[in-house]
């Protein structure tokens, strides 16, 4: 995934959590709860991937163990303090998606969860990606905002580039072959905008 992610969370003035960011954060999260808990318990180990500055790793601590990676420091240094204003058991680690394996091991988690990332990969990738995650975790949870053609601007000026993916795209075509446990759309999330999302349960 290409872009510079911290410009766009500077720029954007999203790398620093407030009590105003937070709250959201935290609300989503609860919201989801149930579903996380159909597969895992709390207190299990989850890996957060491409996990940004924590809109999801932190909030998520406060039920689970988890572990956020990102390949980008200084976005994992914001992610650190917010972590430490916001967070309960989470720590950040600088990893690469394409090297989980190598970097956590086989079966080191319980589940890998992600929001707001796989739609900046291509196809195949997701598919790489969505083969790793299952070979560190029997679970992974999968969430990826569904924007509508006109909101998706290709590449970006930070260089980040956005699909255009459908839930029938996701269905029917990523996903097609892969163990999908369950799968919702999210009416509307406060987190970064308001979008509607896709949440996708895969097991192995
Ligand atoms: C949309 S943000 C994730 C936001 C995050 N889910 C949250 O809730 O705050 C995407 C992140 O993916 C990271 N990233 C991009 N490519 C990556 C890769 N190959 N490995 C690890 N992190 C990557 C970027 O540095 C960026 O922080």
């Amino acid at each position: 995934m290409k872009g510079d992610w911290f410009k766009r969370f500077s720029d954007g003035g999203k790398l620093y959590l407030n009590d105003e960011s937070f709250q959201p954060a935290l609300s989503a999260i609860k919201e989801d709860l149930p579903t996380y808990l159909e597969y895992i318990r709390e207190g299990d180990k989850v890996l957060e991937a491409a996990c940004g500055p924590g809109y999801t790793a932190i909030p998520l601590s406060h039920y689970f163990k988890v572990t956020g990676f990102d390949r980008d420091v200084k976005v994992l240094d914001a992610a650190r303090q917010n972590g430490e204003k916001y967070g309960k058991d989470v720590e950040f680690v600088e990893a690469d998606f394409f090297d989980i394996v190598k970097a956590f091991g086989k079966n080191s988690f319980d589940a890998v969860s992600s929001g707001g990332v796989l739609e900046h990969f291509p196809k195949d990738k997701i598919k790489t990606l969505l083969d790793l995650q299952l070979e560190v975790a029997p679970i992974v949870f999968a969430q990826m905002p569904l924007f509508t053609k006109e909101q998706v601007e290709g590449v970006n000026q930070f260089g980040i580039e956005t699909h255009h993916y459908t839930k029938k795209d996701y269905l029917e075509d990523i996903f097609k072959g892969y163990n999908i446990l369950e799968h919702r759309t999210l009416e509307k999330r406060p987190v970064f905008g308001r979008f509607r999302e896709f949440m996708a349960v895969i097991g192995r």
